[in-house]
């Protein structure tokens, strides 16, 4: 299923196809691939390049996807069983030197954007979720408190039937993909939020 972005200028086209779905095709996404993705995040731009990005995954079938599953919010247990690997993002908080990485979140985000991109280009789908229990992820991965577990994600290849979902979930997936407008968001010359 495809859901390009009914977008009101003309954008970059793999920027509006990449949608997030919840069903992917029955089909692995090999290391070899996954690290195309790690790849292209680990080229993004950061504060002091700081690189304060940190990815863990896991490949379906193995204990510890069975493991990051069970740290998912039931909502998102309903829709995930099937994707071909789940991973969990994280943050470090600081510098080498100790100083606060204020930015840290930001650069995250920005390397899951060049992750999100290179997916689409190679026909995968990348599915971010704030509904994941991180204070029981650190401990289970005994994550130093330096970092910040922030998403849980579930990736595979675009594809797989929707009706295999709850009828709740299958009608969101058809839905149209909504979004400010851009003067919602944008002010020249002036706040105007
Ligand atoms: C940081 C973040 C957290 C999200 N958390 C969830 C989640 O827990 N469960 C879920 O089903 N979708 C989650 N999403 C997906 C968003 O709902 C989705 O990106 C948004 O509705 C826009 O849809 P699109 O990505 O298809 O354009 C999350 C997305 C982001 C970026």
């Amino acid at each position: 299923m495809k859901k390009k972005a009914n977008t009101e200028h003309e954008i970059y086209p793999l920027l509006a196809n990449r949608w997030s779905p919840r069903v992917f095709a029955d089909k692995a996404v090999e290391t070899e691939t996954l690290k195309k993705l790690f790849e292209a995040a680990r080229w993004a731009a950061s504060s002091n390049n700081g690189q304060p990005w940190r990815f863990m995954y896991a490949h379906k079938g193995s204990d510890t996807y069975n493991e990051i599953f069970e740290h998912l919010a039931d909502f998102n247990k309903k829709w995930c069983k099937n994707a071909p690997v789940l991973m969990l993002t994280a943050y470090k908080k600081t510098f080498d030197s100790g100083k606060e990485n204020f930015h840290a979140l930001h650069d995250l985000g920005l390397a899951m954007g060049n992750l999100s991109i290179q997916a689409e280009s190679m026909g995968i789908a990348v599915h971010s979720m704030a509904g994941v229990n991180w204070q029981k992820a650190h401990k289970t991965y005994q994550v130093p408190n330096d970092y910040h577990i922030t998403t849980a994600v579930a990736m595979g290849y675009y594809g797989g039937d929707v009706s295999d979902l709850p009828d709740d979930l299958e009608k969101s997936e058809k839905s149209d993909r909504k979004r400010m407008a851009q003067d919602e968001f944008v002010g020249e010359e002036t706040w105007t939020f």
